[in-house]
């Protein structure tokens, strides 16, 4: 019909059927293929909780060690895609030599990345499996590259957050000490991102698979989209803010009111979908005291989230708008206390991301649906003349 509905930011709007994520943001609750989200974070892992999320069942003991087999020795990447980070600046930001070689990576694939529908779809698992193995890889050459290290191979035999630490710490000539409980940690933050249904990034996936696309150009435009400090880029925010508000002497009161006038705001905190707790941020939460109290820590900033979130809850502005703590307010801080740089935060969140990626673009794939075309209300001016250069 010729009567366009106007949804802003699609906050009403379905944009798809799907059967992989359910979120009822009003009470909090998060499920992976219906799989309550606490229970996979206590009882799973990531490549587990990848496998889940893309092929829709959880694994049976022999399917579980094939597919962790795939990954684990798919992790090296071609020895002529090192020189491609010669070419970039080397402040570069890894988000940027993320998605740049994501897409390059099916281009080293060519049977992987065909846009042609059928044949994508006939070597998806091939595709969906070396994205996730190799995406470590390039993540963890692309900080190497900016620090001037050198790269450091993957070893097969360790486990992926431990394969993905070796690459980022260890030295040519000196393994980096692997500490159970901060691979622990990354493993249960990657967990937690693993899909979160149709937000900004995953949509992307979604519409850029929609014309198309093969696997590996649409997860690199879901990279491109993740980056935003409102969406990806807010684990990396909140640190910097937490950081902020220690240098200057503040306990957080000044921040929650600056907060308020909307001069600034509080990083890590509201949901376009939960009204309630992200039952993410609670389990995450949990997870920053124990990774604190294992690792020895004492770290101040712990102290001003808390405090902060202490404070929004006691807070009517933020109590009337529901404004909670979302799955960044904590990831950030636990990432800074097991040694990751800040400027991969948002990377760390596009590995974790991945199969949630994937899956969507599976479930599109498959289900044939038409190219995704939104319409728009127009607002310009009406039709007028043509002005020659000289009557201007
Ligand atoms: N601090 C202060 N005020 C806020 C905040 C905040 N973090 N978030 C929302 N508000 C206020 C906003 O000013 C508005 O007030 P009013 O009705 O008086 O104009 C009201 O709450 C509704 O906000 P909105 O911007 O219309 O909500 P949205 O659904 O468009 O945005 C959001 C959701 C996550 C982008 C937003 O809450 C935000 O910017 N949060 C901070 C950034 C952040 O933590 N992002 C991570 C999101 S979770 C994981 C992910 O996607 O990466």
């Amino acid at each position: 019909s010729g009567v366009v509905t106007y949804d802003e930011g699609y906050g009403n709007t379905g944009s798809c059927e799907s059967k992989i994520t359910f979120i009822d943001g009003e009470k909090g609750i998060l499920r992976y293929r219906g799989y309550p989200i606490e229970e996979i974070a206590e009882n799973s892992n990531f490549v587990e909780a990848a496998y889940l999320t893309i092929y829709g069942e959880l694994p049976k003991a022999d399917e579980l060690r094939n597919y962790s087999r795939r990954i684990l020795r798919g992790a090296s990447i071609h020895e002529g895609m090192k020189n491609l980070f010669n070419g970039f600046p080397t402040n570069a930001h890894p988000m940027v030599i993320l998605s740049a070689l994501l897409n390059t990576l099916g281009s080293y694939y060519p049977e992987l990345a065909t846009n042609d529908r059928q044949k994508d779809l006939d070597n998806f698992d091939d595709a969906a499996a070396t994205l996730i193995s190799k995406v470590r890889t390039v993540a963890a050459m692309s900080y190497r590259m900016k620090h001037g290290l050198p790269f450091i191979y993957p070893k097969p035999k360790l486990s992926y957050c431990a394969n993905f630490l070796h690459m980022m710490f260890s030295e040519p000539y000196n393994d980096y000490v692997l500490h159970d409980d901060v691979v622990n940690a990354l493993d249960l933050i990657f967990l937690l991102h693993a899909d979160h249904e149709q937000n900004c990034s995953t949509s992307t996936v979604r519409m850029v698979a929609s014309g198309g696309a093969n696997l590996f150009a649409s997860v690199s435009a879901g990279v491109c989209a993740l980056w935003g400090p409102l969406h990806g880029g807010a684990n990396m925010a909140v640190v910097k803010m937490l950081q902020d508000i220690h240098a200057s002497g503040d306990d957080g009161t000044d921040f929650i009111e600056k907060a308020k006038t909307g001069e600034t705001r509080l990083m890590g905190f509201g949901h376009r979908v939960y009204k309630n707790y992200d039952p993410r941020a609670k389990i995450l939460g949990e997870a920053a005291e124990r990774v604190f109290a294992a690792l020895n820590i004492n770290d101040p900033l712990l102290d001003i989230a808390r405090r902060l979130e202490t404070k929004a809850r006691e807070d009517d502005y933020f109590v009337s708008r529901n404004l909670y703590p979302n799955v960044d307010f904590y990831s950030g801080i636990i990432l800074q206390a097991i040694g990751l740089p800040l400027d991969m935060f948002t990377v760390i969140f596009a590995i974790g991301r991945m199969p949630g990626w994937i899956a969507n673009w599976k479930e599109l794939a498959e289900s044939g649906a038409r190219i995704h075309r939104p319409r728009q209300i127009y607002q310009g001016s009406t039709q007028r003349p043509y002005v020659k250069m000289e009557a201007r």
